[in-house]
């Protein structure tokens, strides 16, 4: 006797994320199980689970735990520390030992993992033409998710790695629950706040409107893929320099401001008096600016893509970097400022 399949269940951890709450957006027949830790996640409609990456079997009972275990078939592995700046020992308990114990629980479960990294891994791959760095504020992080990647690899469950760039709101409205770094420092130029803009010769622009990853991490679950590794980034299609301050350009019109565009320097160019004459937020800002653009560079100036595949494969829709950069800029200007 054949009755009607039950729906996949998928564990979604860090739903109430930037990630986890657009994944819980899009339209699927997966059973999505939002894991929250602190905050809510609104989008949640089925089972909410309350979960602790840093505490022995996701901080669960041992009788839900294993309940749980017996009707996951997937877990989305979203949740994270992703402040940059931080020393490496707050980053090991979230992003290393709390992926050690997703791995556990996903074993238990027979279930495949659905990682949430980041493109920036690219800046510690051996074909890094540069060395990152030790003093970049994103080494850290970006060391503890690449940490984590390694864990994947050597557990042999079955899995996929997700690498996103610098994410900005919803393709098509721009949404977004929280503003990320993309609309911050954005917002901080338009502003004309920005003494001049350090980013180094030939480097893209490479930020991915969030709906893109979530598409693409649900239509892989529910075609059963366990594994390969996506980058979710833009690659050589992504914005050059003068194709974001263009769209920077554009925004502060539309807000009634008449922006001067500041300088682009050479970081390596600039003198430790240069940064230390700046006001201290305005220092703060250059450096975020600085060191991403180092990732960048550490990663060949473009970063590798799988964005034709992930259009191929699992219908991620063909959209135009610049609009969605704009249309994201525009929802944070209403909704976030
Ligand atoms: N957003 C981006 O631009 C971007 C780009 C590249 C890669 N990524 C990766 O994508 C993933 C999701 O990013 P995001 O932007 O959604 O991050 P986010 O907005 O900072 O959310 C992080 C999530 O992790 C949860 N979390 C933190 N500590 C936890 C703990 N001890 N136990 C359980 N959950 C915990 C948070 O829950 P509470 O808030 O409730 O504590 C939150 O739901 C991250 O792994 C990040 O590395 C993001």
């Amino acid at each position: 006797m054949t009755g009607t399949p039950r729906p996949r269940t998928v564990l979604l951890t860090g739903a109430s994320g930037v990630v986890g709450r657009s994944i819980l957006r899009e339209p699927t027949a997966l059973r999505l199980l939002a894991a929250t830790h602190s905050a809510p996640a609104p989008e949640a409609d089925g089972r909410r689970i309350r979960c602790d990456l840093t505490a022995d079997r996701l901080g669960l009972e041992k009788e839900e735990y294993t309940a749980l275990a017996g009707e996951v078939d997937a877990v989305i592995h979203s949740a994270g520390l992703t402040e940059w700046g931080l020393p490496a020992e707050r980053y090991r308990p979230i992003n290393i030992e709390g992926t050690r114990r997703v791995i556990e629980f996903a074993r238990h479960a027979g279930a495949t993992v659905h990682f949430m990294s980041t493109a920036f891994v690219a800046a510690l791959a051996e074909t890094a033409p540069v060395a990152l760095s030790e003093g970049n504020m994103c080494r850290n992080y970006i060391s503890s998710k690449w940490e984590a990647e390694r864990l994947l690899r050597d557990s042999g469950i079955p899995h996929t790695v997700f690498r996103p760039t610098n994410l900005v709101g919803d393709s098509a409205t721009g949404w977004t629950s929280k503003g990320q770094i993309v609309q911050l420092m954005s917002d901080w130029i338009c502003r004309g706040r920005a003494p001049f803009l350090p980013a180094h010769a030939g480097i893209r622009m490479d930020f991915v409107p969030q709906d893109l990853l979530s598409k693409a991490v649900l239509r892989a679950i529910e075609q059963d893929v366990s594994e390969g590794e996506f980058w979710v980034t833009y690659g050589a299609e992504a914005m050059d320099m003068d194709a974001s301050l263009r769209v920077l350009a554009k925004h502060a019109a539309y807000l009634g401001r008449d922006l001067t565009i500041p300088p682009v320097v050479d970081p390596d160019t600039l003198t430790a008096e240069q940064l230390a004459g700046l006001r201290p937020m305005v220092r703060n800002y250059v450096a975020v600016l600085r060191d991403v653009s180092e990732v960048t560079r550490c990663s060949g100036g473009v970063l590798p893509s799988s964005m034709p595949e992930l259009r191929t494969r699992f219908g991620v829709p063909l959209v135009d970097d610049a609009t969605a950069y704009l249309r994201s800029l525009e929802y944070a200007s209403a909704h976030l400022s």
